[in-house]
């Protein structure tokens, strides 16, 4: 009784002292901030208590209520291959699953802006119908070493691809209500000692190469969000980096959205405030206090705390919970996994189709290896997993195109990955489960097959299918034993198969359901096709099963290298698996500590072209089912830049997409630049053989400018300037040129 009497006189209080009190509107912002006090700035500042959203368990962070004020919660969810969130919740038997697209580095090699923007789109309507107000993806930083245990969520070694891409992705999401946050910001191109990394990068290679792809994003994109990395970069936090968070980002590139911490805390809480990063994430109590301790002391200003809460009052206006907006819990995953899966098959790389191997005929006999053929990877592992209700496999899909498969071994996987999981399952009971939400643990090993069976399984099948897959994720970078080398198993199976199969002239056709570049250049010969669907989401695997059978023919393209040794990639020599053997103690910690960026801009394809250094597939390689000839293109200069056009006539048998590769080749003298950089593409409509399309480009004079560090500004040299129309980067199928008659220049902030 005592207790019910007191808590309505708390409440009576909490109501008469709110009375009169204003209530966030979108059009009261100022009026909000003029009355909040130092410390509710401050706590809105400060991430969310977790309490405030229990029930969505796995991963979630937020801004804190303010009720006095009208300011709700509002909570943030991962990605960015779909919302990630545990599919269980307490008292309710419903189940609260989503749908796993493919992950960035498979929808980018489709080249296709639209299709990515529309893919985002699906997955931003389970955000909103979810009642998540923003989404912590798209993953957007550089594939600078093949290494990066993160690629999977990243979407190329190019920065003109992965911005395009990213502003691509950021509209489709954003178009349901929701925000999108581009993420790592910047140069955390390593798992290893992530948090504590120092990225030592030229002000010319971060220009661009490692800062180009989140300018291209923010102002095409316009992201609501955006989240700073752990690392350093050039010896301070990108935290707590005024120049990054405020001079680059805002003042230059005039982003308007939130800016927020990868989630942890590090110790310069206010010195990140005052850097610009508006709110800390997940937020935690000690952070609190050294915000409230700063107010106190006068080193953090109220201007500074208003600055960055009326960042993040804009956002939380925007949000769906603000506008009281009715989540259903109930998004239409079956139309997502129909899109999931025309996206997987769409944006597939074909690397190798040796005498029209595919696709296959209909209802084909194949015997298909690999532990992945059952236990697909549909993607990485992490705060990038995604918890689907089913995830398509390799057997599943392929009888379902009505193929014959060899039910022995098919028998065999299944068996020996039904028990792998029920073994785990037992063992760690419902924490398994948790854990398997973010990925941990689920990838089965490739067991030593009993190959004795392999003479009558070649003579029975038509077709050999061998799966090779990987899986890698946040924390850790890939090894080179292993990993970007095929392992002892992967090796002798595709050796002994091959083998087996050939010599009964029968085909064998390999998939790599990976999530990083792996060496292919040993064993190329040894298959007969190659299908690159990288982890291609919970439909991938029917993705695979349409190109085999000619349903989809393949589109996709490369966006980025596939060397033939990790070691030519010149990021090699500093990058954390590549220890300098025998050196000193500083010496091995050289990549743990500290990152030298010495390659400088020769990332990727820059490097190979340029040096002519051999390559295994050269960046934005693919094949199709059929030919395309490119026509001679028409190249103009404009008081801006170029425009340029080139008609792609399909001159195969079968209906067919390409994607067009603008390379632009700057004239010589000046700063030292690569011999081709990617500024334009285009991808054509389904063409039917003998039908034609003109693609059109338009490039600005800012986008071929290098970064004259000397000058701290952009510079477009003047002179003659090669345009090439390519199917890939040593694939140049056309070629123009125009004149830029005065050098142009755009002077930039001289920082970092
Ligand atoms: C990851 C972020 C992620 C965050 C929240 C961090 O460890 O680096 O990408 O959004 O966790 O789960």
């Amino acid at each position: 009784m005592i207790k019910r009497v007191f808590l309505v006189i708390v409440f009576s209080l909490a109501v008469v002292l709110s009375f009169g009190q204003p209530k966030l509107r979108p059009d009261n912002i100022e009026e909000i901030i003029k009355a909040m006090t130092d410390e509710e700035l401050a706590s809105l500042l400060v991430g969310a208590k977790e309490s405030e959203f229990e029930f969505f368990e796995g991963t979630a962070a937020g801004v804190r209520s303010i009720p006095r004020l009208g300011i709700p919660a509002t909570i943030s969810c991962d990605g960015p291959a779909g919302l990630h969130f545990y599919p269980f919740r307490e008292n309710t038997d419903k189940t609260f699953y989503c749908t796993a697209f493919p992950v960035g580095t498979l929808t980018a090699s489709s080249w296709d802006t639209e299709m990515m923007e529309k893919m985002a789109a699906a997955l931003g309507n389970e955000v909103h119908e979810y009642g998540v107000d923003m989404f912590l993806g798209p993953g957007m930083n550089i594939h600078r070493n093949p290494l990066c245990g993160r690629n999977f969520e990243y979407f190329s070694e190019d920065p003109f691809l992965s911005g395009k891409m990213a502003a691509a992705y950021v509209r489709g999401i954003q178009g349901n209500g929701v925000t999108a946050t581009v993420k790592h910001y910047a140069a955390n191109n390593q798992e290893t000692n992530r948090t504590e990394n120092d990225a030592r990068v030229s002000k010319r290679a971060l220009r661009e190469i490692y800062l180009k792809n989140f300018e291209i994003a923010v102002k095409e994109g316009r992201p609501g969000a955006l989240m700073a990395s752990y690392n350093k970069l050039n010896g301070e936090y990108v935290q707590q980096s005024y120049d990054l968070l405020t001079t680059i980002l805002r003042d230059e590139w005039g982003y308007e959205g939130v800016v927020l911490t990868d989630h942890g805390a590090k110790e310069g809480t206010v010195k990140a405030a005052k850097a610009g990063c508006d709110l800390m994430q997940p937020g935690n109590e000690e952070e609190l206090e050294r915000m409230l301790d700063a107010v106190k002391k006068g080193t953090i200003t109220r201007d500074e705390l208003e600055r960055n809460a009326r960042h993040v009052l804009h956002y939380i206006v925007s949000t769906p919970r603000f506008q009281g907006y009715k989540f259903s819990n109930d998004p239409d995953l079956k139309a997502h996994a129909e899109l999931a899966r025309k996206v997987a098959g769409e944006s597939i790389v074909m690397l190798k189709n040796e005498g029209g191997t595919l696709p296959l005929k209909a209802g084909a006999k194949l015997a298909v290896y690999g532990v992945g053929s059952e236990d697909f990877v549909a993607v990485g592992i992490g705060s990038g997993h995604v918890v689907a209700k089913h995830v398509a496999n390799m057997r599943e899909s392929l009888t379902a195109a009505g193929f014959e498969l060899n039910q022995d071994l098919a028998g065999y996987y299944k068996a020996y990955v039904e028990l792998d999981h029920a073994t785990k399952r037992v063992a760690g009971a419902m924490d398994w489960l948790m854990y398997e939400s973010w990925g941990y643990g689920k990838k089965v090993s490739e067991p030593d097959v009993p190959l004795n069976q392999l003479p009558q399984q070649a003579a029975e099948s038509d077709a050999a299918i061998i799966v090779i897959s990987r899986d890698a994720g946040e924390g850790n970078d890939r090894t080179m034993v292993d990993d970007f080398e095929l392992t002892a198993r992967d090796r002798k199976l595709i050796r002994r198969v091959s083998d087996e199969f050939h010599a009964k002239g029968k085909k064998v056709v390999v998939i790599l359901n990976i999530g990083g570049v792996i060496e292919t250049a040993s064993w190329i010969n040894l298959a007969d096709a190659i299908l690159l669907p990288w982890q291609p989401g919970q439909e991938g695997a029917y993705g695979v099963a349409d190109v085999l059978t000619g349903k989809v023919n393949p589109s996709g393209k490369l966006t980025m290298t596939f060397p033939i040794d990790a070691l030519d990639h010149p990021s090699s020599a500093n990058f954390p698996a590549f220890p300098q053997r025998g050196e000193s103690e500083e010496g091995l910690r050289k990549n743990v500590d500290y990152t030298e960026y010495a390659e400088g801009i020769w990332v990727g394809y820059r490097h190979f072209a340029t040096r002519g250094v051999k390559v295994s597939y050269p960046f934005g390689y693919g094949l199709s089912y059929t030919t395309f000839q490119y026509s001679k293109p028409v190249v103009k200069a404009t008081s801006d830049g170029f425009t340029a056009s080139v008609t792609v006539t399909n001159t195969g048998a079968v209906a067919g997409k390409e994607v067009v590769e603008v390379y632009v080749s700057a004239p010589s003298g000046g700063l030292e630049k690569p011999s081709r950089e990617l500024k334009a593409f285009g991808k054509t409509k389904s063409l039917a053989p003998g039908e034609s399309q003109t693609l059109s480009f338009s490039v600005p004079a800012y986008d071929l400018a290098s970064f004259n560090e000397a000058a701290s500004a952009w510079e477009t040299a003047a002179g003659n300037y090669q345009v090439h129309f390519g199917a890939s980067v040593e694939d140049i199928r056309a070629s123009g040129s125009f004149t830029v008659k005065k050098v142009r220049t755009w002077e930039v902030n001289n920082v970092l």
